[in-house]
């Protein structure tokens, strides 16, 4: 088979690389991916030499030139990573974040409409559904929860899921969509939480929390959040919806404060600020679907996962170093002035 992986030189995407390219050695990988700030070829370095991978710099707004690669490739399956997907820099730039989260992927349906695919699958968010208060412990997210969303990035994604849900009922499109919580793990941006608080620990620098740091995320190892696709593409029933995740619900002072022990590091780097505007307290998702249907079973929880993932961070140090001493100073330094 041919697989199209979009946003593969991003965080979840490069992982998703790594993992089919790795275990389908009779398909085709092929990842396309316009790399924004987000996208890294350090990610996918380790795959050059696969004969099964090949990459694709194009930016999926491009419509004639998105029709080209489908004539050209001939996918069977469409993997849909690529979005603008940082909640703080919606806040500060919504337009992006609607051209591709939105009209990219409007591209992309429309040219598995016109070539024919088997699949075409959307990696959606937990966002989608908004928040869920921090007293009420026994409220999770379904897959029938109604969509309310608090940011312009949740807005877009949720666009998005419903365009693609609008092509499968009008056109039959054999689309899936999958709603994941918040993953971690090998290549995060050091913008996202986890490798923020990482990295900047490693240096000693501050710790920017949010607030008072109560609010509450579900995080999922992002090597579970592959496999769980993977079984989506192969098995899932077209024109539904799967959410992901693995119950491992933890504030941000809680994960920011295992890391700190697990680095051998003091408390007195925290440091509490202002916080988001529109800050979802809480996300929690209610999994059963895709264990029952699909027989997926997380293989890590936070405390196997973070373990790891701060391992591959001391391991790969140039990996983020490059990120952080290049243009990403800027970048922190205009978002948390502001704030610290
Ligand atoms: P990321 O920001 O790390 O990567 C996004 C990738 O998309 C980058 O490589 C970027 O270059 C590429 N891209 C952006 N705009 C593009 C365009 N117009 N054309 C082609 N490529 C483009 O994102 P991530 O954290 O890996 O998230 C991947 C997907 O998973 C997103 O759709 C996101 O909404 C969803 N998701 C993320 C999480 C999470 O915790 N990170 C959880 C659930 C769902
Ligand atoms: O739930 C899935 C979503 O998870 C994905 O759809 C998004 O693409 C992904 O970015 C992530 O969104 P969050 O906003 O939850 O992730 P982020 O890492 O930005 O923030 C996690 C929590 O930590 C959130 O409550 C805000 C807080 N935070 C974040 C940063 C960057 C801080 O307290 N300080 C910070 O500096």
């Amino acid at each position: 088979m041919n697989i199209i992986v979009t946003g593969g030189a991003g965080f979840i995407g490069g992982n998703f690389m790594h993992y089919m390219v790795s275990k389908y050695s009779n398909d085709k990988i092929i990842c396309i991916d316009c790399l924004t700030y987000a996208g890294n070829m350090e990610t996918l370095s380790p795959l050059e030499n696969k004969k099964n991978y090949k990459f694709i710099k194009e930016d999926i707004r491009n419509r004639d030139n998105i029709y080209k690669i489908f004539e050209e490739e001939k996918p069977d399956i469409i993997v849909n990573f690529a979005a603008e997907s940082h909640v703080d820099r919606s806040v500060e730039n919504p337009s992006i974040f609607l051209e591709t989260n939105i009209i990219g992927t409007s591209v992309l349906l429309d040219a598995c409409k016109k070539y024919g695919i088997k699949r075409f699958h959307q990696v959606s968010t937990d966002e989608v559904y908004g928040d869920l208060p921090l007293d009420r412990k026994d409220l999770f997210f379904v897959e029938d929860t109604p969509l309310h969303t608090s940011s312009p990035y949740s807005s877009s994604k949720a666009a998005a899921d419903l365009l693609t849900l609008a092509y499968h009922r009008t056109f039959k499109l054999p689309v899936t969509i999958s709603r994941c919580s918040n993953n971690y793990g090998p290549y995060h941006f050091p913008e996202k939480l986890i490798p923020l608080i990482i990295s900047r620990a490693l240096n000693n620098e501050e710790l920017p929390v949010y607030g008072k740091g109560e609010n509450i995320r579900d995080w999922l190892y992002v090597e579970d959040h592959c496999v769980a696709i993977d079984l989506i593409i192969r098995n899932g029933k077209v024109g539904e919806i799967y959410n992901i995740g693995g119950h491992n619900e933890k504030t941000n002072l809680e994960v920011v404060k295992t890391i700190l022990k697990e680095l051998g590091k003091s408390d007195s780097l925290i440091k509490f600020v202002q916080d988001r505007p529109g800050h979802d307290l809480r996300y929690a998702i209610n999994p059963e679907k895709i264990q029952k249907e699909l027989a997926w079973i997380p293989q890590y929880n936070f405390e196997t996962g973070i373990k790891k993932t701060i391992k591959w961070y001391l391991e790969n140090k140039t990996w983020w170093e490059h990120i952080v001493s290049g243009e990403y100073k800027n970048y922190f330094n205009k978002m948390y002035s502001y704030r610290m």
